[in-house]
């Protein structure tokens, strides 16, 4: 895959739909070119009225209907906090949203996590539809009904599950992302390469997407609430999240992107995993080759300590007994608790030296 919007010319026009099955119903997943435009298609009759959150300069995909209000939340991972959805609650009840409206996500992760969490909570929970304009949340953030906002301690610390009624993946709004915007994409794509997606690449654009959103519909049918596989999604987050824990404490959110932290978060996993024995050097060489086909940098970055990773490595919401991360190994990815600190710091300071 390319890092510019060169690679849509691979997308032919047909829509594909994944669906996401979980105890409240079916949540179709429709990916395409155009797939959000016939607002009709997606807009559940009984709505009179909807809040659409969105940010500054996103492409809407589709002619905004009358009865919609327009929300828009800063362009930064800052906006995923509490105020903001005191400002979104404001501004639903001005605009007249009742319990039988609903909220409408068009943007990045920023975007549907906010707008996901604010529809949670507002009048006890009101319907969503979202509408990921990034690579990121098409493949990830907008599917599987995660929602939250960050705390000074860590990030996602307050959240919810609220399923979206259906994701509504236009792949036209991938023309304008940024480059760093899609390396993020392909850092969430890489993993899925590690969640058994095969040879993601060979594919035209449009089946790589399908075949991502694919993957985590099945994986969060089968484990909605994470009390299990659903964990595996979290493959390099453990390191990821810190590092870009780190990088937001000191006001440089925009260092590094999610996707980005996240493929460094895989090759230090793999690493962890070598030195713990669950697999060979060879398997740490084929993550690296992995990422270099989706021109993602493998280093741990410069700026950052290693004992400062710690500290937020110890608010993991998985951990458990010990510190926890999800590791390869010969029956392939699984969620490992208990792992020393002292072996984990090591490691850290073995990979910022080898990254340079
Ligand atoms: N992004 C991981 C999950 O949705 O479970």
């Amino acid at each position: 895959m390319g890092l510019n919007s060169g690679v849509l010319e691979s997308a032919g026009t047909e829509q594909r739909e994944a669906v996401v099955t979980v105890a409240g119903g079916a949540i179709p997943i429709r990916i395409g070119r155009g797939a959000a435009r016939d607002v009709k298609s997606w807009w559940p009759e009984r709505w009179r009225r909807a809040l659409l959150v969105t940010q500054e300069g996103v492409p809407i995909p589709f002619d905004i209907p009358d009865g919609v209000a327009v929300s828009y939340v800063e362009k930064s991972e800052g906006a995923k906090c509490l105020a903001t959805i005191e400002r979104l609650a404001s501004d639903a009840i001005r605009a007249g949203l009742t319990r039988n409206d609903g909220v409408i996500a068009v943007g990045g992760g920023v975007v549907t996590d906010v707008a996901g969490f604010f529809a949670s909570v507002y009048y006890r929970g009101i319907e969503l539809v979202n509408i990921p304009t990034s690579l990121l949340g098409m493949v990830d953030a907008a599917i599987g009904g995660k929602t939250g906002v960050n705390l000074a301690e860590g990030k996602n610390l307050l959240g919810s599950f609220w399923q979206p009624l259906a994701v509504i993946c236009d792949l036209d709004t991938l023309a304008s992302l940024p480059p760093r915007e899609w390396r993020s994409g392909a850092g969430e794509m890489a993993k899925y390469i590690f969640l058994g997606a095969g040879d993601l690449l060979s594919h035209p654009f449009d089946l790589q997407v399908y075949a991502c959103a694919r993957i985590k519909a099945e994986v969060v049918s089968a484990d909605e609430r994470e009390s299990g596989t659903r964990a595996l999604l979290n493959y390099g987050h453990t390191l990821g999240h810190a590092i870009e824990g780190a990088f937001l404490a000191r006001g440089e959110e925009s260092a590094i992107s999610h996707g980005e932290a996240v493929a460094v978060g895989m090759i230090f996993a793999s690493r962890l995993a070598r030195s713990l024995g669950r697999i060979s050097a060879e398997r740490v060489e084929e993550h690296l080759r992995v990422l270099s086909a989706f021109h993602l940098s493998p280093f741990f970055p410069p700026e950052l300590e290693p004992e400062e990773m710690l500290g937020y490595l110890k608010v993991d919401k998985k951990n458990q007994a010990g510190l926890t991360f999800v590791l390869d190994g010969s029956a392939g990815l699984e969620v490992v608790a208990g792992i020393e600190e002292t072996v984990v710091l090591r490691e850290i300071e073995e990979f910022a030296r080898w990254s340079g």
